[in-house]
């Protein structure tokens, strides 16, 4: 068995030539070099992990943390990544020796009981979308009327913001997201505006709490003991609208494209609706795109795998989306079987970072996988799968387009 020093580094990402299938390479690299060399755009090496075992090895091993990715030696995907995504206010946030604490503190939120009622109101939420994409006429993009919008208001809701504010948070969460769309001084202007709203909106939620996230973070009378900081609030829920509207968004846009593209899957949900929750879990395993990238960690010391070290000082690379295809870890993995039980899929992530927002993330495409059947049952991709065009972001890639037809 091959290992990486003794093949040419690999161009990283790797271009997936169908829009809605992995790259061939996937396959030859967890067979001949589950740990491999790669090199980014911006020349920096790294090392790229595809097996599934791996993967959620290395995601849980606390030699590899994400907080060493902003130390000088770490490797930058872009020349121009210095101040980047991993110095972000979020990642600042994300990554500050309270984050046990922090995450503990927001993860209290996204209890079952919370999700199930939060449910009616997504479902409302996506009824009322499909409302105005069914007047707009048919053909309509499913990313712009439904995709997009959907998870700024499920994350609205989860701050209490009120349903007038909501426009706001997308113009932001758009200028966060886009990097490279709008000059430094319209990125700082849109931190600034943010934090200002989000001043005022803590202060109204002190005078009237209610039963969103940041009232619950302020009130400081529950066995966690201390309040969040004025700052800390701020930064939650930037944070949050970060972490929870790109990568929703694309799933659910993903969701459709891969239900769609061949019209038995989308038969199978309509005759039997009772499989919505195993689908959905199938297309967070079955997609190349929404976490193509995959999660970066740097090597605090060296780490053996099975087949293969990484030596301390690497940045890592550890690929979700390759781990979900592993033929070592499941049975006919390029196959959509959208009653695949049990899915313990890596599309979370997992360990000490995995995805705080699932629970919320899978209630969301649940509620709009379900509201799409029922209201629009002669859904159909109004173009070839295979015209489809990705646009290619930082750290995922995503449709740019759903076009559909009912
Ligand atoms: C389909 C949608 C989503 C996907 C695929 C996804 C995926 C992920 C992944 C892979 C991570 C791990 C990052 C790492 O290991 O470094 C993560 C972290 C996180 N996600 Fe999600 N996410 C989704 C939706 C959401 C939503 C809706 C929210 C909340 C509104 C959210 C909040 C977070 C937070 C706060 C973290 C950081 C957790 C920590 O560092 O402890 N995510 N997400």
């Amino acid at each position: 068995m091959s290992d990486m020093r003794e093949m040419e580094p690999v161009d990283y990402p790797i271009p997936a030539p169908e829009v809605l299938d992995p790259p061939a390479q996937w396959a030859e690299l967890r067979q001949k070099c589950p740990v491999a060399g790669v090199r980014f755009p911006s020349g920096d090496a790294a090392v790229l992990l595809t097996r599934y075992e791996d993967v959620r090895l290395a995601l849980s091993d606390s030699r590899l943390t994400r907080e060493g990715l902003a130390r000088p030696d770490a490797a930058r995907i872009t020349a121009g990544d210095a101040e980047g995504i991993f110095s972000s206010p979020m990642a600042r946030t994300l990554n500050a020796e309270g984050h046990e604490r922090w995450r503990r503190m927001v993860g209290k939120w996204f209890t079952a009981k919370r999700m199930a009622a939060l449910k009616p109101r997504m479902e409302e939420t996506a009824d009322r979308l499909i409302d105005t994409m069914i007047e707009h006429g048919s053909p309509a993009d499913v990313i712009s009327h439904l995709a997009f919008p959907l998870p700024v208001y499920v994350i609205c809701t989860m701050l209490g913001v009120p349903e007038s504010d909501r426009e706001l948070f997308k113009g932001w969460s758009d200028t966060f997201l886009n990097m490279t769309k709008y000059t430094k001084e319209e990125t700082d202007a849109a931190h600034r505006d943010f934090a200002s709203y989000m001043a005022g909106l803590i202060e109204a939620k002190r005078q009237a709490p209610g039963e969103d996230l940041l009232s619950q973070l302020m009130d400081g009378t529950d066995a966690e003991g201390e309040p969040m900081s004025e700052e800390g609030l701020v930064a939650t829920g930037q944070a949050l609208l970060l972490a929870g509207h790109e990568t929703t968004a694309g799933f659910i846009a993903m969701m459709t494209a891969h239900l769609l593209s061949e019209r038995s899957r989308w038969e199978r949900l309509l005759a039997d609706p009772s499989l919505i929750r195993s689908a959905v879990e199938e297309v967070l395993r079955f997609d190349p795109n929404g976490s193509g990238f995959g999660m970066l960690r740097y090597a605090h010391d060296d780490v053996e795998l099975s087949e293969g070290t990484i030596p301390r000082g690497t940045t890592v690379v550890c690929s979700m989306a390759a781990a979900n295809r592993d033929e070592r870890a499941w049975d006919g993995p390029d196959a959509m079987d959208l009653g695949r039980s049990p899915n313990p899929h890596l599309t979370f992530g997992a360990g000490a970072h995995s995805c705080l927002g699932q629970p919320l993330a899978r209630t969301e495409l649940q509620a709009v996988l379900g509201v799409m059947l029922r209201r629009l049952p002669d859904l159909r991709l109004a173009v070839d799968a295979r015209e489809l065009q990705r646009h290619e972001g930082m750290l995922t890639s995503h449709l740019t387009e759903v076009p559909v037809t009912w």
